[in-house]
């Protein structure tokens, strides 16, 4: 009997990491990732954020998917199943798996309403909308959305829908069946239209962009959204690789090669996307500092302009919300894992949660529509959630998770863990999960803190 968990397992480890690659791959890395890339500066911000994957991003992510591999359970149970295992009675850490639960629904909450907003581009790209307009119209299109409500409503319930509907099926006819197609088509559409940017737009300029550090531009706030970043993108932190885990085949051993591989997926979906991005905004006069609206005001110019952009457009805002669609099933999935696991229909807390977690996503609509009321430092209510998630919670899950694995877990088991690799690969990994990310993780802390 491999384990007790009653949501079931994906039916191989190759499907393991289409799932994890799915939830990492998603708005912030086609979205977030280029913008922010712009507006600090390109290269040494770019160069800063490759390091944060590399030195913290990845060591987490073992950790954390130890921790659901290990405990098979829902993200809360799954703690005290670790401790178990090292003799204990039970976990003193648990109460981070409510954390998490409860990060993963105000995350989705607006997650859900910017996924609707790339269903909506998606449908003005095949209704022709793009088609010759002008930075004006649209900057008036994306404004437009903004100020209407109802239509932003509208999109988020139908991708909320979509999320809905998958989690009801559960871990074999939902998740696993949607991403098998979903993810590999993504792929193929992505690798089809990053050529296609390179050879119609200015692929020397966005190389030397990206690629070319001047780390004058580098500061202490760059450097902190970079960290943050890092475990936003690659769904760190808040349970989704955790519970992902506890899916995962028992008989995959060589954890290690898993990790690196959904790091470097979502990596390189980054890359091509700033790539493709700034290849087009360089040969077509475009701003790189232009921020969150790069994707949702430069881009439709862009493509209203070159040729083939009609498909094109259609294509790449359709990419979005598939991406964002697999990011958004395995935020739902962390607190349905845990319900489900104690003994509640998968069916009822999917759409219970749902209309829930739409219904908090309004709030960000609002704020979005220009509702001013101000909730923390100053901070709108879709700012002061995006701050309190993405920049505080992500970080402190980061670091119980570095916590109970470095410090809780002993040399013995999670060497056993990762069996594949030699001594002196184990010991570094184990020193950067005991030392090295928590001390960063902390810095990173100590400067927001400092900054409020
Ligand atoms: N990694 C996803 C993205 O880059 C967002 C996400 C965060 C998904 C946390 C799941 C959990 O868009």
């Amino acid at each position: 009997m491999e384990s007790r968990i009653k949501s079931g397992f994906f039916s191989s480890s190759a499907v393991f990491i289409l799932a994890a690659a799915g939830s990492a791959v998603g708005l912030g890395n086609i979205w977030k990732f280029p913008y922010m890339a712009g507006v600090n500066g390109g290269g040494a911000f770019v160069l800063f954020y490759l390091l944060c994957i590399a030195l913290i991003g990845i060591p987490v992510m073992l950790a954390e998917i130890y921790i659901g591999h290990k405990g098979r359970q829902g993200p809360i149970d799954s703690f005290h199943e670790v401790a178990k295992s090292e003799g204990q009675e039970k976990s003193k850490f648990a109460w981070q798996g409510y954390v998490f639960t409860l990060t993963s629904i105000l995350i989705l909450s607006f997650y859900g309403v910017v996924g609707g907003w790339s269903i909506y581009y998606t449908y003005e790209a095949i209704m022709g909308t793009f088609v010759q307009i002008t930075p004006d119209e649209s900057g008036a299109i994306f404004g437009g959305l903004l100020a209407n409500p109802l239509k932003q409503i509208l999109f988020q319930v139908l991708f909320m829908l979509l999320v809905v509907y998958v989690i009801t099926k559960g871990v074999n006819k939902g998740i696993e069946k949607t991403i098998t197609v979903s993810m590999p088509v993504f792929f193929v559409l992505l690798l089809i239209l990053s050529i296609y940017a390179m050879v119609v737009g200015a692929p020397k300029e966005a190389f030397s962009f990206m690629f070319s550090p001047d780390f004058s531009k580098l500061n202490a706030h760059s450097m902190a959204e970079a960290l943050g970043h890092a475990f936003f993108t690659l769904s760190l932190g808040l349970g989704a690789m955790l519970v992902y885990g506890a899916y995962m085949p028992k008989k995959e051993k060589n954890i290690t090669k898993v990790v690196l591989i959904i790091a470097l997926v979502d990596t390189v979906v980054a890359l091509f996307a700033g790539l493709m991005i700034f290849s087009l905004v360089f040969a077509n006069g475009g701003e790189a500092g232009g921020g969150p609206g790069l994707l949702f005001i430069t881009l439709p110019t862009i493509f209203g302009s070159i040729y083939g952009g009609y498909i094109i457009s259609i294509v790449w805002f359709a990419l979005i919300a598939v991406a964002a669609w697999s990011s958004g099933i395995s935020m739902l999935e962390v607190t349905v894992s845990h319900l489900e696991n104690k003994g509640i229909s998968r069916k009822k807390t999917s759409w219970g949660l749902g209309v829930f977690i739409t219904l908090l996503g309004f709030g960000s609509v609002a704020s979005f529509a220009g509702w001013e009321t101000k909730f923390l430092l100053g901070k709108n209510f879709f700012d002061t959630l995006d701050f309190l998630t993405s920049s505080i919670s992500l970080p402190i899950g980061g670091l119980i998770i570095c916590i109970v694995v470095g410090w809780t877990v002993s040399d013995k088991l999670f060497k056993e863990y990762l069996s594949t690799i030699s001594d002196t690969t184990f010991k570094i990994m184990r020193f950067v999960i005991k030392f090295i990310a928590p001390v960063l993780i902390i810095f990173l802390l100590g400067y927001l803190i400092s900054k409020v």
